[in-house]
């Protein structure tokens, strides 16, 4: 030890040492400090601590205490300090033409667009939005919409049955009846959702999928308002050219039924219009005047129409997507493409 007091020697030290961390304006500058100071072989505080061993028993236990307490005081300060820069306060250390970080942001699934987008445009139209459960009983899929349980469409084999004689819905036409049941005509509502069926896993069809129910109910509407309504849809969702086709079907729950094509013109890349093939975008028909009997309401007052759409089609359709798994796989690198 030298001769000065080794008490003020550590006051010195402190006040010197905290001088010297409240100018150093970088991170190395801080480092140098913390070495001047604290580094293990030559650090002047670390110096006095070593130099303990050397003192007189009276003296030690104080130097100790102090040199310790200096030692945590400039390690707070020199820790203090280097958050403040790193926080980009000083002076110099702030790099403004640096590209800013965006932080990670999520999007809506591409089905979820469409449903979406579909759902804008029936609303402008008049129609409300409503859901149901997704599992069922076999009245509400199947008997109430007019579909007696041995008919092809109830048969087992396409639906999946959770206990006795309640299954996953095989489509949102449930949704007609516990609409018609809750809410008073005139009724225009749109019903999205999932719906289950025992199918294979392949390029057009998934076991789980979406649907997009739509139902109106009121006195006197016709097949005009129907094909009216579809066609005024079609021509918002896909443009003013887009021409619609509707093609006699049957379904149980329609008399008469249909399916519903349209025809759209796309511009090419070189600025050609061409006209695409007809692609089939719904079932549809009027509602048979069984269901709206067995919704409790009187057919003879009260007329609709109905129609049930693939809203995963519109969208594979939409972004040239060949593979309906591909929305399901939940690969973020190809749903991300379609984030908005
Ligand atoms: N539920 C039918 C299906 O899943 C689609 C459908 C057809 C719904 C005609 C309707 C309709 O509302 O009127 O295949």
């Amino acid at each position: 030890m030298t001769d000065t007091n080794p008490i003020e020697a550590l006051a010195s030290l402190e006040t010197e040492a905290l001088a010297a961390i409240a100018r150093a304006s970088e991170a190395s500058a801080l480092e140098s400090v913390r070495i001047t100071f604290l580094g293990r072989s030559e650090g002047r505080i670390s110096a006095i601590l070593r130099g303990l061993g050397g003192l007189s028993p009276e003296e030690r236990p104080l130097v100790g205490q102090h040199a310790n307490r200096v030692k945590n005081a400039v390690s707070e300060a020199l820790e203090a300090r280097a958050a403040e820069l790193a926080g980009g306060v000083a002076a110099g250390s702030l790099d403004l033409t640096l590209p800013g970080r965006r932080p990670w942001q999520g999007g809506l699934h591409p089905i979820t667009q469409a449903v979406d987008e579909i759902w804008h445009i029936f609303r402008e139209l008049g129609f409300s939005r409503s859901r149901g459960p997704e599992a069922d009983t076999e009245w509400y899929n199947f008997v109430a919409l007019n579909t007696p349980l041995d008919h092809p469409a109830a048969d087992e084999q396409d639906t999946l049955y959770l206990v006795d004689s309640v299954l996953l819905r095989s489509h949102t036409s449930p949704v007609q009846m516990r609409t018609m049941e809750k809410y008073p005509p005139p009724i225009r509502v749109l019903a999205p959702g999932w719906v289950y069926r025992r199918d294979t896993y392949d390029a057009t069809h998934t076991p789980a999928f979406m649907q997009i129910e739509g139902l109106v109910i009121d006195e006197g509407v016709s097949f005009v308002d129907f094909k009216a309504t579809l066609e005024e849809f079609a021509r918002r969702y896909w443009g003013p050219d887009t021409t619609v086709r509707f093609r006699p079907s049957f379904f149980p729950f329609t008399e008469p039924s249909a399916e519903v094509d349209v025809k759209r013109v796309i511009t090419r890349p070189d600025g050609r219009q061409e006209e695409t093939d007809w692609l089939e975008i719904m079932g549809a028909g009027m509602v048979d005047p069984n269901v709206i009997a067995n919704a409790g309401l009187d057919p003879e007052r009260y007329t609709g129409w109905a129609f049930g759409m693939g809203p995963g089609r519109i969208a594979m359709l939409k972004h040239g997507v060949d593979d309906l798994r591909t929305f399901f796989e939940n690969d973020v690198r190809f749903l991300g493409q379609f984030a908005s």
